[in-house]
């Protein structure tokens, strides 16, 4: 044996345990993983989870044009938006982007935001199509706000949107693996529960309204936005927080609609959402299970304020739903030039072979 050398049942017991943390691990982050397949075109991403983030890295190495060109139908609401460097901000190869419309007969995709055009179909392209170019539809909102006609089936080849079996991916957000663990400060808390809501229908159009309706029963609400206490941009995160918890109920419930309630206005603060939305399934793909708190839990709107009255009593148990920022950065989507990179890098993903959306109304529902 050699004596400068570890004996042999350390190597194998540290070589075991290496194994299971491995193991552990793989578990941990397959969790995250989710396949996305669809009319053919198959792969595999980590639609949450980046390892590392490539935007504000002004070292990448310039990876060249892809040579295609994005034609954005319409600056989506009509605003003027920033256009950014697709190398820079997802590390591929660029895209010429423009929204100038005589480029249409050479442009390799048109990317249409949905909202510009689904109230009109003489808003859409009327000249001929030009051979292999491909159309984008887009869409962050949810179908209940804007539905989709049957006037744009048969029309556009790749959809995206925050559903996660959309040919091209763009949630409202993400989580960032850390490079190492880190140790998460939680802000300072002096109140109890918050809601900013903008949208306020009556409580027959939206269900969100007829649950606080109830809860303010129990607990106290501070809401915030039009019609109630006035909120500025700029004072929003400083402002939610304060708060231990706060009320990221969605206007409409989908699957995989999980919008910047969640990833601005509760992560970003460093306050827990307490969620209304999709299932906890869901949520639970696209979030750890202890960073957030789903009214489904409950049984009605009462135990969830004792239960929130019960984690606001116990700071261990507070803490214990920012366990997981130790290792996950949360990131709330960047920008409209970022998410037109991700149909950049779509388009070169996906191979260019022939797709068609016969029932895009349908899917979108
Ligand atoms: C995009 O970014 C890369 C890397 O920073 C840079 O080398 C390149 O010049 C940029 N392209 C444009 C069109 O600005
Ligand atoms: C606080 O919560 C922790 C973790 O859930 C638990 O172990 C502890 O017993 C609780 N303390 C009290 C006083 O309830
Ligand atoms: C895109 O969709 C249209 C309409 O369904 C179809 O005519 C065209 O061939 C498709 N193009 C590609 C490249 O799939």
């Amino acid at each position: 044996m050699d004596p400068t050398g570890p004996p042999r049942k350390t190597v194998w017991q540290k070589a075991l345990l290496f194994l299971l943390l491995q193991l552990a691990i793989a578990a941990i982050l397959f969790t995250y993983v989710r396949t996305g397949s669809k009319a053919g075109a198959s792969f595999s991403v980590f639609p949450m989870l980046v390892s590392r983030s490539l935007s504000g890295n002004r070292s990448v190495p310039y990876l060249g044009s892809s040579g295609l060109t994005i034609l954005l139908w319409t600056w989506p609401y009509g605003i003027h938006v920033g256009i950014e460097n697709c190398t820079e901000v997802l590390g591929v190869p660029d895209c010429h982007f423009t929204a100038d419309r005589s480029w249409y007969q050479k442009a390799d995709a048109v990317l249409v935001h949905h909202h510009d055009v689904y109230l009109n179909a003489a808003k859409l392209p009327q000249q001929p199509r030009p051979a292999g170019q491909r159309w984008i539809w887009y869409s962050p909102e949810p179908p209940s706000k804007h539905p989709v006609p049957t006037f744009m089936d048969n029309l556009f080849n790749l959809t995206m949107s925050y559903r996660r079996d959309s040919d091209i991916y763009a949630p409202y957000g993400w989580l960032e693996l850390l490079d190492q663990p880190q140790e998460f400060t939680i802000p300072a808390k002096s109140k109890l529960l918050a809601w900013a809501v903008s949208n306020w229908k009556p409580s027959y159009v939206q269900p969100r309204i007829k649950y606080y309706e109830e809860l303010k029963k129990h607990i106290q609400v501070d809401v915030y936005g039009r019609g109630h206490v006035a909120l500025p941009g700029n004072r929003l995160l400083p402002t939610l927080s304060q708060y231990k918890f706060y009320l990221a109920f969605e206007n409409s419930q989908h699957d995989d609609y999980i919008s910047e309630k969640v990833w601005r206005n509760a992560f970003m603060a460093g306050t827990v959402p307490v969620v209304m939305g999709p299932s906890r399934k869901n949520y639970e793909r696209c979030l750890p299970p202890g960073s957030f708190i789903h009214i489904d839990d409950f049984p009605s709107p009462r135990e969830l304020a004792d239960f929130l009255r019960e984690v606001d009593g116990n700071a261990t148990r507070y803490a214990g739903y920012f366990q997981w920022r130790s290792w996950l950065k949360p990131v709330h989507y960047k920008s409209w030039g970022y998410q037109f990179c991700k149909a950049c890098r779509g388009l070169q993903r996906l191979p260019s072979m022939y797709q068609a959306l016969p029932e895009l109304s349908k899917w979108f529902k």
